[in-house]
């Protein structure tokens, strides 16, 4: 269609392109959720989903196995229609429950709204969800639960062998998320003890046989519950076929330089040449995402022939509910929906409408490194399996095209195959004192589908002995360490509250951990980044972002909560509605373990002493003579700067602790605050005794 896009050989799927099926399937459902749909033609649209052929097997399967391991193409119906299938199936009766766990939040809130709505009721009552923060279910009627994975894991804190549940489906298994993994580790051993319990393994393109092999390898143990019946214990392996469209392939003739660039050009190019039919383009996150936003409103403002018809709308995680609704409420008639989300679209949630996807390539990824303690956000190329998970997005109405921003070779010969599992490339901190709060103490000979690398377990244990959370034999310390494995927060962070509880102003501390727990506060503001540094300087702390927050936090209750107020001073609404949500629960689950909310009212040295108790092992200071704001970690001499978004960039205090680095072109610290270095071997005399402290001064 331009000279800059040349098809290409690969063709994800090569079903033949059928008629009906899920093209009416789909426009009927999309434009009736709006307006609400008798039963009748809601178990019509059931039954046409590809899963539903399979629904006795499955049920048949579960039944007589412990485990079922599920592989279906996104679309097929696996997450809105197995939960349903088990309820109808009895599986939810006497007071039992069934979870369905994904490892996003977003992706739960939206499953969650749509088997309500397919099964007619509230959420929160039958169908229910959880996340961190947010609990929508109800302890006598919800039926059908959907929860992270990371939440199902602190369920286990209280339940240890889940005995609320009948059925647990681990759903996005393929996704190989942290919690995941843990999960199935933890799901497996508790199969031990409880034998009646079901899990289902369900993905869109898992390995199945590795996993199988990870349930099957294990030791049998024989006469478990006299009398009772026993499910095999090898897994079952059931492939639910999908129904997908052909999809064309093209590809960049040469590599492009800018994504956003290129991906808003190509949109614009579908619009002008291609029939109508919704687009779908993946970018890494909430920058790149608000940048092509930006750039498309421009163009639909300034450009009215090339970009009338088009309605542009963001997907990442931390949108409120109705910019969800948005997200999937049917395009209208003659116009053009372009959503523009990160990889949550990939395989969590499922896009009515979707005729064209352009892929850039890349998505953002945690990267660790054990000798530099560094984990890093980064934008990373994505492997070929998600590739063709992303082009597959754009054949499920009928043929479709998927843009690739690079070139075929680079697909053939330099995409890895496989992405690599998160626990393999993550810091293990939270991990580490999740399983041991869960008491399992010998972490390195944990049953892990992938095994952790064993010098990230020895640093994540090193930092939790620094802070004070395990002993010398790698215990819990009670309280400090079981307070800590308590709150639902990385453990620096918790850290850090219970020493604002000494300290004398955990009010603070809560508001900074609620904020840190927000991607980000700012409304973002490419264009405007005059506006959006002045606004911030009204807000600026010389300390650092931390009591920045504190100084936002305070005007934005004075305004009444006010959107205005927010609007007018660059703030995002919306987060900090969340930011307040969040606290309130903080509030009460740190109240709980015993802390006193006090306020240090303007003493801001000891709210910065409480964030070094927390973070100390993120000390940095400025490299001495040093032009470009060059800072080194104290613990493994790594380059960093403070990232431009910071009340700090360009102050350059001498010494400094960040919360997460992410790098770009350099690696960049997020959300600094400046600290005496004398706090650190006050807060952390163990970690920093061998260290020098004071180069610069
Ligand atoms: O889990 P899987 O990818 O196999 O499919 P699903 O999420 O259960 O989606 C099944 C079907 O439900 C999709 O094809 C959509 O037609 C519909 N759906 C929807 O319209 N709106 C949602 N929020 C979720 C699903
Ligand atoms: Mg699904």
């Amino acid at each position: 269609m331009s000279q800059f896009w040349k098809p290409g050989a690969e063709k994800p799927r090569l079903l033949d392109d059928e008629e009906g099926g899920v093209v009416f399937l789909s426009s009927s459902i999309s434009s009736s959720s709006s307006s609400g749909y008798g039963y009748a033609s809601v178990e019509k649209q059931r039954q046409r989903l590809p899963v539903y052929k399979y629904r006795t097997a499955i049920l048949y399967l579960v039944e007589t196995h412990a485990t079922t391991i599920i592989v279906g193409e996104t679309g097929s119906g696996k997450t809105t229609q197995i939960p349903q299938y088990l309820k109808e199936a009895g599986w939810a009766d006497g007071g039992r429950v069934i979870a369905c766990t994904q490892p996003r939040r977003l992706a739960v809130q939206a499953v969650a709204s749509r088997v309500a709505e397919e099964m007619g009721v509230k959420v929160g009552e039958e169908v229910g969800y959880t996340i961190r923060f947010e609990d929508l279910t109800n302890k006598d009627l919800t039926l059908i639960k959907f929860l992270t994975d990371g939440v199902l894991l602190r369920e286990m804190m209280d339940d240890p062998l889940l005995t609320n549940y009948s059925v647990i489906m681990v759903d996005e298994a393929h996704e190989r998320s942290i919690s995941t993994d843990i999960l199935l580790g933890l799901l497996k051993k508790i199969q031990r003890r409880r034998p009646e319990l079901r899990l289902i393994i369900s993905s869109a393109t898992i390995e199945a046989k590795s996993m199988s092999a990870f349930f099957q390898a294990r030791k049998v143990r024989r006469g478990l519950e006299g009398g009772d019946f026993v499910p095999r214990l090898e897994p079952a392996i059931l492939s639910v076929e999908g129904r997908g469209f052909n999809v064309q392939i093209h590809y960049v003739e040469e590599p492009v330089s800018d994504y956003v660039q290129t991906a808003v050009s190509t949109v614009l190019l579908i619009h002008d040449k291609e029939p109508l039919g919704d687009i779908l383009v993946f970018l890494t996150g909430q920058d790149d995402i608000d940048a092509a936003v930006q750039f498309l409103t421009e163009e639909a403002r300034t450009n009215r022939k090339n970009s009338s018809g088009l309605i542009i709308l963001p997907l990442y995680s931390g949108l409120s509910r109705a910019e969800q609704e948005l997200i999937f409420s049917p395009t209208p008639r003659g116009k053009r929906k372009v959503v523009i989300s990160t990889n949550i679209a990939e395989t969590s949630l499922t896009l009515e409408g979707i005729v064209y996807v352009v892929d850039s390539g890349f998505s953002k990824q945690r990267f660790y490194n054990p000798i530099s303690d560094i984990e890093n956000l980064i934008v990373a190329p994505i492997s070929k399996a998600s590739a063709r998970q992303r082009a597959g997005r754009a054949g499920r109405v009928r043929p479709g095209k998927c843009y690739r921003l690079y070139t075929e070779e680079y697909f053939i010969n330099e995409m890895s195959a496989e992405g690599i599992p998160e626990i393999q490339r993550s810091n293990l901190v939270s991990c580490v004192i999740q399983l041991k709060a869960l008491g399992i103490d010998n972490i390195l000979g944990f049953d892990w589908p992938a095994s952790p690398p064993p010098e990230a377990m020895i640093r994540a244990l090193e930092v939790l002995y620094s802070l004070g959370v395990v002993d010398d034999d790698a215990k819990l310390t009670s309280p400090t360490g079981f307070q800590v494995a308590e709150i639902p927060l990385e453990p620096m962070i918790s850290k850090m509250i219970l020493s604002s509880n000494e300290l004398g102003c955990s009010e603070e501390i809560i508001t900074i951990a609620a904020v840190l727990s927000i991607q980000s506060i700012w409304i973002s503001a490419r264009g405007a980044q005059k506006e959006l540094d002045e606004a911030k300087l009204r807000f600026a702390a010389a300390e650092g972002d931390h009591v920045t927050f504190l100084n936002v936090y305070k005007g934005f209750l004075q305004s009444g909560k006010s959107s205005r107020w927010c609007h007018k001073n660059f703030v995002n609404y919306h987060a900090m509605k969340k930011a307040i949500e969040t606290r309130d629960q903080l509030k009460r689950i740190v109240q709980r373990i015993g802390i006193v909310l006090k306020s240090c009212d303007s003493d801001v040295q000891v709210v910065r002493k409480a964030v070094t108790a927390g973070f100390f092992a993120n000390a940095c200071h400025l490299e001495p003579y040093s032009q470009s704001g060059m800072y080194k970690t104290v613990r493994g001499s790594q380059e960093v700067y403070i990232h431009p978004s910071s009340v700090l960039f360009r102050v350059n205090p001498k010494w400094v602790v960040y919360h997460s680095v992410v790098s770009t072109d350099r690696q960049y610290m997020r959300n600094v605050i400046s600290i005496d270095p004398s706090w650190l071997l006050e807060v952390a005399p163990h970690f920093y005794q061998h260290q020098r402290l004071n180069p610069i001064q």
